[in-house]
């Protein structure tokens, strides 16, 4: 669920059968280059979407819950991810930055260096209430083509991981957090949908 890019979908075997949702079209085409039809792909909002299979595991990583900026869309997110499991089946979370680790007004760089593209991204980093708000600023120059520059702001919810768990729990998870081994101010939510 929110598989962007398809980076960890592609670390799943493509033995088993592998679907991925993402509301943007872009980051699906990125997806579809990566995967090629090893994988079922699909559009749509991961509150809503329905695709009418359970899965053994749903994943959704790289803290893209975090987007969901209120308890009611992180709960119909998680109902939905326990609707696409088997009983017994498991969903893993990973959770955006815990709120006593956020550092507002601090600012981030970022860069590409590669021999087809050099790309900078500066970031700064503030806080308006529970929500974290991102501006980053990217300037992007390839060879033979105009530089571009580019603007984005994302806002991401800062949640207790208590929050998290209890959200999870009234969906009907039994849910556990651990802290995220790749990034320490994150947590991971491994919540299994009982029944087995
Ligand atoms: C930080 S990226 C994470 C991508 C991927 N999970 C990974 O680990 O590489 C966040 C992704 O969440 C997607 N997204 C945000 N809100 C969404 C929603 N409500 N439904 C589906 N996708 C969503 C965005 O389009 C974006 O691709």
């Amino acid at each position: 669920m929110a598989c962007g890019t398809g980076h960890h979908l592609a670390m799943l075997p493509p033995s088993i059968a592998r679907a991925g949702v993402d509301r943007s079209p872009a980051m699906l085409r990125i997806a579809r280059g990566r995967l090629e039809r090893s994988a079922s792909l699909f559009r749509g909002d991961m509150r809503t979407i329905r695709l009418h299979r359970a899965f053994d595991a749903v994943f959704c990583l790289f803290s893209a819950i975090g987007y969901l900026l209120t308890p009611r869309d992180r709960e119909a997110a998680f109902a939905n991810f326990f609707r696409h499991l088997v009983p017994g089946g498991v969903a893993v979370v990973e959770g955006w930055i815990v709120p006593p680790e956020f550092r507002p007004n601090t600012v981030h760089l970022l860069t590409y260096n590669g021999d087809d593209a050099k790309i900078a991204r500066v970031t700064t980093s503030s806080r308006v209430g529970t929500t974290s708000v991102m501006r980053m600023y990217y300037l992007a120059a390839e060879p033979g083509r105009p530089v571009r520059s580019f603007e984005e702001e994302h806002r991401m919810a800062l949640v207790e991981p208590t929050d998290i768990l209890r959200s999870l729990e009234r969906v009907g998870f039994h849910a556990r957090a651990r802290k995220s081994p790749s990034y320490p101010a994150r947590r991971i939510f491994v919540a299994v949908r009982p029944g087995v």
